[in-house]
């Protein structure tokens, strides 16, 4: 297969750069890649909404940027907060035009919910189910395009540079060169290559590596690896963010079900096992303070109480409201048995957002040539140290748009597509058959198990040093799996998620401070040296 656009992820990032260069290039080919189903993505899953200054009367431009970076704790790049706050706006515009509809007040206006860490009202949602909506417009403007292909079920597995034609690429090599990628079509089993003139990376994020997430399944930091693999440049990856309400239901790991923040933006009050409002010991925001402030708040709790949640008390809250603005809430919690009215919700934080990723620039270009990245994979300097509630949603939109506008400059300039037969087919020469699948599911809980002991929410010098001597074993364990087994996406996802946990690990160890959602009891305070964590 040979494309000009072909874009890997179909969440927020995907669809929006997709949408657009189809629509600048009528006569060209988009090919968006999805490893299952095209909607099953963190986009689907997002509550609270997407954060844009729509209320000129009470909020502003500058009000936005201040709370970004009052969150992010120093290492936000003020010129991308800028770019992003102000042109949000105009791609939530975009948004509505391609159908995504926000819930409104009786007049008209946009009703606005508000989280931790914002000083305003500014998110603008749909009930509890905005990332649904969106991913439902999206999807459907994607439809009606007739050069698109959208094809599920295809898994990336690497993507192609000088380095699979022969040539010695190191992370000093300058000019690296993206060609296109090798896939594992799941419905033939086959190992495939597609050549690309522009290739666009948005495969989201990777709360996977955590025993305990918001995310789905799909989120296993499969772009973030690729990238370190092809010797490009990652950054900041130590700062997790780690939701400060998933419901906790007994049993249930992978994903755990979201209470959106916008709860306690209607007046939900989080309570220890003794049932004190705890959050004003540890913030003068309480119980809307960033994220980060909260989580170490409920861990701390947890730990002193010896529980494994807290509670969210919303039995004050008025019950017509709540139904109105959270029907998914409410109708998850009664089907676990629990009545908002009366009960507390049992809570606790679970792995939610990777606030660094795969380097880019103000363009959305990555160290890579003619290789884009946008999205949660990507790490634009919006964030800093800590992601503002409702942020990553718009942060998705407008370096879509930018690496759109940039890449249209580009392929003008490009000669024919890079020849597929230049590209070497994948050689799986000497592989076998897995005989049980044994070797992958253990190291996958091991993995999982130490990543979330050692390097969670809170950590020092002695967990990090102990998780990074465990992900060496099971690096090279796994690494003699792929080499020796037809590929699998179970253990493909298994080795890019090791990396990624090694990247977290290492960028952890590298920053000998504490800053934002990176914790260490043994550097407690903050460096003076403002630093981001290249890998
Ligand atoms: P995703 O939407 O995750 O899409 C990733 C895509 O990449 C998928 O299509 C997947 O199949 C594909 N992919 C990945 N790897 C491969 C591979 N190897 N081969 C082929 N395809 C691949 N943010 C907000 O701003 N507001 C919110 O209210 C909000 N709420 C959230 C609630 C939850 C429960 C979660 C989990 C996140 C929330 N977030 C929210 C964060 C936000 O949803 C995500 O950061 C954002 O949706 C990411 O979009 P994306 O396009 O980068 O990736
Ligand atoms: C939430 O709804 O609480 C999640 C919002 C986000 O992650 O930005």
């Amino acid at each position: 297969m040979k494309t000009d656009f072909l874009v890997i992820g179909s969440g927020i990032a995907g669809l929006t750069y997709a949408l657009k260069v189809s629509e600048e290039f009528p006569d060209k080919k988009v090919i968006i890649l999805t490893k299952t189903q095209s909607d099953e993505t963190n986009t689907k899953y997002a509550q609270g909404g997407i954060a844009g200054v729509t209320d000129f009367l009470q909020d502003s431009f500058d009000k936005h940027i201040h709370d970004t970076l009052i969150s992010g704790d120093g290492l936000c790049d003020e010129h991308i907060v800028e770019i992003v706050v102000k042109e949000g706006v105009q791609r939530i515009n975009e948004l509505i035009a391609w159908g995504a509809q926000f819930d409104k007040e009786p007049d008209g206006d946009y009703k606005l919910g508000k989280e931790g860490g914002h000083s305003e009202n500014r998110i603008l949602h749909h009930k509890d189910v905005t990332g649904k909506e969106m991913e439902r417009a999206l999807l459907e403007a994607i439809l009606k395009r007739k050069n698109i292909e959208l094809i599920n079920h295809c898994f990336v597995i690497d993507v192609i540079t000088q380095h699979h034609l022969g040539y010695l690429v190191t992370k000093s090599t300058p000019d690296i060169e993206c060609f296109g990628v090798y896939i594992l079509n799941l419905s033939s089993r086959k190992i495939e290559k597609i050549a690309s003139q522009i290739t666009m990376l948005a495969t989201g994020g990777n709360g996977q590596v955590y025993r305990s997430t918001t995310n789905p399944a799909i989120a296993t930091g499969d772009g973030v690896a690729m990238v370190y693999r092809a010797k490009g440049r990652i950054e900041n990856m130590e700062f997790i963010q780690f939701h400060p309400t998933a419901l906790y239901e007994a049993g249930v790991r992978g994903q755990s079900f979201l209470i959106t923040e916008a709860v306690r933006g209607d007046g939900g009050i989080l309570r220890n096992a003794s049932g004190e409002a705890f959050m004003e010991r540890y913030d003068e925001r309480k119980d809307l303070a960033p994220r980060d402030i909260v989580a170490r708040a409920i861990d701390n709790e947890m730990k002193i109480a010896g529980t494994e949640f807290v509670y969210l008390d919303c039995r004050h809250m008025k019950q017509e409201d709540f139904l109105e603005h959270f029907p998914n809430i409410y109708a998850k919690c009664k089907s676990i048995g629990i009545d908002v009215a009366k009960d507390m919700i049992p809570v606790s934080p679970a792995a939610h957002y990777s606030c660094g990723g795969v380097k880019t620039d103000e363009w959305g270009r990555t160290s890579i040539k003619k290789l884009y990245a946008a999205g949660e994979c990507a790490s634009t300097g919006l964030h800093g140290a800590n992601r503002l509630a409702s942020n990553s949603l718009l942060e998705a939109m407008v370096f879509a748009h930018r690496a759109y506008k940039d890449s249209s400059c580009v392929i003008n300039e490009l000669s024919a597509v890079h020849s597929e037969e230049v590209i070497p087919d994948w050689n799986a020469e000497g592989t076998t058959e897995p005989k049980e699948m044994i070797l992958i599911t253990q190291s996958l809980k091991e993995m999982k198990l130490l990543m979330s002991d050692y390097v969670g929410i809170v950590r020092n010098i002695e967990r990090l040093k102990r998780a990074n001597s465990r992900l060496d074993l099971l690096h090279e364990e796994t690494e003699t799996l792929y080499h020796r087994l037809t590929l699998s996406p179970q253990l493909c996802e298994l080795r890019n998620m090791i990396t990624v946990s090694y990247l977290i690990v290492k960028s952890a160890e590298l920053r000998r401070e504490s800053r934002g959602l990176h914790f260490n009891t043994d550097y407690p305070g903050k460096n003076a040296i403002l630093q981001n964590t290249i890998l």
